[in-house]
């Protein structure tokens, strides 16, 4: 079998957080290693959201130098921005002229707006199909991503299928790969973690501004004394991503004795996100103190995915009857 080509994408639409980390960064990380990664800062995608035109280069360049302080190697992997590669715009276009208006009303970034009393932008609603187009311009054969974008790698497949019974194989159609045991990280409040929710831990706080979040996840009002339940809390969830088994088993078991408050237990789980994140901090601070390494990374990856788009988008436009 050829070398697959894996393809991801991030939004810069705040700083990353656990959720981000464990969902989309790690595996994207483990995956440079098992063949040709090209892995994106999605600012385009931000703009359904994002109106503030610093923030929004602001926390592109920040996504980059989260996920390569947290081992992202662009000697391996491809990392680049989505809006230095503006073809994938034109691509785009051309798959929403194959997208049946139904399979975007059946999204749920969409459905969770309905019934809101928001506007609802044109932008949020055709999103799976630049999403679509950002996989298929770069030939992906594997798209690692949390559970929650499966359905837009299913539009994916869909549309990449309907382009090739239409015009002959020009596109590769290809697969999500979604790690299951770690399939939703929760939040602060016990929901998703999500920015959308404000219940987020970010990766790269300092220590007063992490103790602080950690020490405000909400419990439940048992008292001290009493026997707690393990299952459900999420500080037991979140403790069993950065903890050794041994640690959360004493974890689960003090909760079930009773006799040490939930304070006792947020300050373990400080600890372990706070020791976890350690040698990526380091990395972040040296790579934070050369102001152009960013940039050139980013520079770089954009040549890079560029090259492998041109003939993509070459091939496409033959096919429809663009041009060539
Ligand atoms: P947010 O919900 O905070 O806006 P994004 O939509 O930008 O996060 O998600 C970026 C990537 O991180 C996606 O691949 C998504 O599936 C993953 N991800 C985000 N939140 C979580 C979570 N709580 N658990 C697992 N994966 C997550
Ligand atoms: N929609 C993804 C998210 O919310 C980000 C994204 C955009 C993406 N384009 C992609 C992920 C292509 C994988 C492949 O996080």
């Amino acid at each position: 079998m050829p070398t697959p080509r894996i393809l991801s994408g991030i939004k810069p639409t705040g700083k990353p957080h656990i959720g981000n980390y464990f969902g989309m960064m790690r595996p994207a990380i483990e995956w440079q290693d098992r063949g040709e990664a090209f892995y994106f800062i999605a600012d385009y995608h931000a703009l359904t959201t994002v109106r503030d035109p610093a923030a929004l280069r602001e926390n592109s360049r920040g996504v980059a130098l989260d996920f390569l302080a947290c081992g992202l190697d662009p000697a391996k992997a491809v990392l680049f921005r989505q809006s230095d590669v503006p073809q994938v715009t034109e691509l785009a276009w051309i798959l929403t002229c194959m997208t049946p208006m139904p399979m975007l009303e059946n999204c749920h970034a969409y459905k969770d707006y309905l019934g809101k009393d928001k506007t609802i932008y044109h932008g949020l609603f055709a999103y799976p199909v630049l999403m679509a187009a950002d996989i298929l311009l770069y030939d992906s054969n594997i798209v690692p991503v949390g559970r929650d974008q499966k359905q837009h790698v299913e539009v994916t497949r869909d549309l990449a299928a309907a382009m090739n019974r239409q015009y002959g194989s020009i596109l590769i159609v290809p697969e999500a790969s979604i790690l299951p045991e770690l399939a939703t990280i929760p939040g602060l409040d016990g929901r998703k973690m999500s920015k959308s929710y404000e219940n987020t831990i970010e990766l790269f706080l300092e220590e007063k501004a992490l103790r602080k979040k950690i020490m405000g996840i909400i419990t439940d009002s048992t008292p001290v004394e009493a026997a707690k339940d393990p299952a459900g809390s999420a500080i037991v969830s979140l403790y069993r991503l950065f903890a050794s088994e041994a640690d959360v088993k004493r974890m689960e078991n003090d909760f079930q004795a009773g006799g040490i408050g939930y304070g006792d237990f947020k300050k373990r789980l400080f600890g372990a996100i706070w020791e976890y994140f350690a040698p990526m901090r380091e990395r972040r601070a040296e790579l934070a103190a050369d102001p152009g390494a960013v940039d050139r990374v980013l520079g770089d990856g954009a040549r890079r995915a560029e090259s492998v788009a041109n003939p993509v988008m070459e091939r496409v436009r033959g096919a429809v009857g663009l041009r060539a």
